[in-house]
């Protein structure tokens, strides 16, 4: 929990990670039964409740990553996921059976559009279904999570029906999919309100949320949906999912961290596994994480205008509402770049060994601002790099005890100040950098340690970089 006092059980909600299910539906994604035990012991370390691990019947690459899972993850709740078909339910808990924590996770539709176009079948035969598939799963394990998929677009009264018939057959967990991504937080806690006023013995149950993110709005209708009474969020690490994505683990944990002032609650994750979960996931699935994504984005938790660095370095929380550190990362960043002020060159020449004060730091600045501008404009036709790439330069011509000459294209860039990121050496990689010089702001830091914008960016398609593990 890292410094955070744990939640007493009615405080605490659990979190389900769907990664190896619903987010290795993402287009494109394919990983191999390897990967997914990686990724499945990296999320045990991180302190989910519950993996999703896949989905058995679907193939017998699914049903092996799943057994394998089970048999060699300790700690959370091992998850498989069945339509409610009898060979479904058969395969998953054949699957998940040697875990010592196995749970069958049954679904079904209650909407109309899904139950008159896509099962081309009648409400009374979803009840029938719903009631057989929970009943089976119940047989076979005490653990048993029952979904109504497509809920916030069917009849609140007929889901109502449907999970009490789940209830009564047993079931411990009952979803409450956004599956298309549909709803919002209003919407969403009214249903909630709804759900419990139709059916008290969901009071006797886990309640959980399972947003999709297609309006953007994953994260705000779990939180919702939590505050209306869900003990358990479904989540992804970097959202990945199906289209748009589930919601962020990282963003639900820190959100509900971060602002357990308002609503008491907290999660049992140690979220200094994060930003390390978060880079096997990209590195494992080849899908990059935007450089602004909240909590583990390369940028999540660096400064560049003046005014944020002159206040983050005389006290971080002057423009930080969370501690990098708590995340998993080394520290905060300070880029210099266009936006940079004063305060932030002069530490950043200090730490390299310059004292620069007075009309010396004052030309210094001049000189570091007016090289953007100068190249700006007259390379404006030309170049394609960042106005940032451009402060760089100026930083380091500084450094290099007044050399004005400009630096070429290429490798020669770096050339006199090491740069402190090795992946920013190759001319590829340096590319890909948005951020070339980057530092911590931390006072007691090591000089120029490597940066976390640097390690949360990987190369997520290159096939040394997926093989490699992030611990
Ligand atoms: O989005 C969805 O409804 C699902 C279910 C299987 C829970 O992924
Ligand atoms: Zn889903």
């Amino acid at each position: 929990m890292s410094g955070h006092e744990p939640a007493s059980e009615s405080n605490r909600v659990h979190i389900f990670d769907t990664t190896l299910r619903d987010g290795e539906q993402s287009p494109g994604i394919s990983l191999n039964t390897q990967e997914k035990v990686e990724i499945a012991q990296q999320l045990a370390r991180l302190g989910v409740d519950v993996i999703e691990a896949g989905f058995p019947i679907t193939s017998p690459g699914d049903f092996e990553a799943v057994q394998e899972i089970a048999r060699n993850v300790e700690g959370p709740v091992i998850c498989g996921l069945a339509r409610t078909h009898k060979a479904d339910i058969d395969a998953a808990w054949g699957a998940i059976k040697d875990s010592p924590r196995p749970r069958i996770h049954t679904f079904i539709s209650t909407s109309d559009i899904h139950i008159i176009h896509q099962l081309q079948t009648t409400r009374e035969d979803v009840k029938g279904q719903a009631k057989a598939a929970v009943a089976l799963a119940r047989s076979y394990c005490d653990d048993v999570e029952f979904s109504p998929m497509d809920a916030t677009r069917a009849d609140v009264e007929f889901t109502a029906e449907v999970c009490a018939i789940a209830v009564e057959e047993g079931a411990t967990v009952v979803n409450i999919p956004d599956t298309v991504g549909y709803t919002t937080p209003e919407e969403y806690r009214s249903y909630f309100a709804e759900l419990y006023r139709l059916v008290p013995a969901l009071r006797d149950v886990r309640l959980s949320v399972h947003c999709h993110d297609d309006l953007g709005l994953a994260v705000a209708n779990s939180y919702a949906g939590v505050l209306a009474g869900a003990r358990q969020v479904e989540c992804a690490i970097n959202g990945i999912g199906e289209r748009a994505g589930n919601c962020s683990l990282e963003e639900i944990v820190m959100l509900l961290r971060t602002r357990s002032d308002v609503h008491g609650l907290d999660t049992g994750a140690n979220s200094r596994e994060l930003a390390r979960t978060s880079r096997m996931v990209s590195r494992f699935t080849g899908y990059a994480v935007q450089p602004n994504k909240a909590i583990v984005g390369r940028n999540a938790f660096a400064h560049e205008s003046g005014i944020h660095q002159d206040g983050v370095l005389k006290e971080r929380t002057t423009y930080e509402i969370m501690d990098a550190t708590e995340v998993g990362l080394e520290s905060n960043q300070i880029v210099l770049g266009k936006h940079s002020g004063r305060h932030a060159l002069r530490d950043a020449l200090t730490e390299l060994g310059f004292k620069v004060e007075g009309n010396a730091l004052n030309q210094a600045f001049q000189r570091f601002k007016e090289i953007p501008t100068r190249r700006s404009t007259s390379r404006r036709s030309t170049s394609r790099r960042s106005s940032r790439m451009s402060s760089a330069s100026a930083l380091r011509a500084t450094t290099s005890r007044g050399s004005r000459s400009r630096p070429r294209r290429g490798a020669s860039r770096t050339r006199g100040l090491r740069s402190p990121c090795p992946r920013a050496r190759s001319p590829r990689a340096r590319r890909r950098a948005t951020a070339p010089w980057t530092r911590s702001s931390a006072r007691s830091r090591r000089p120029l340690a490597r940066s976390a914008s640097c390690a949360s960016t990987p190369s997520p398609r290159s096939p040394r970089a997926r093989t490699r593990s992030a611990r």
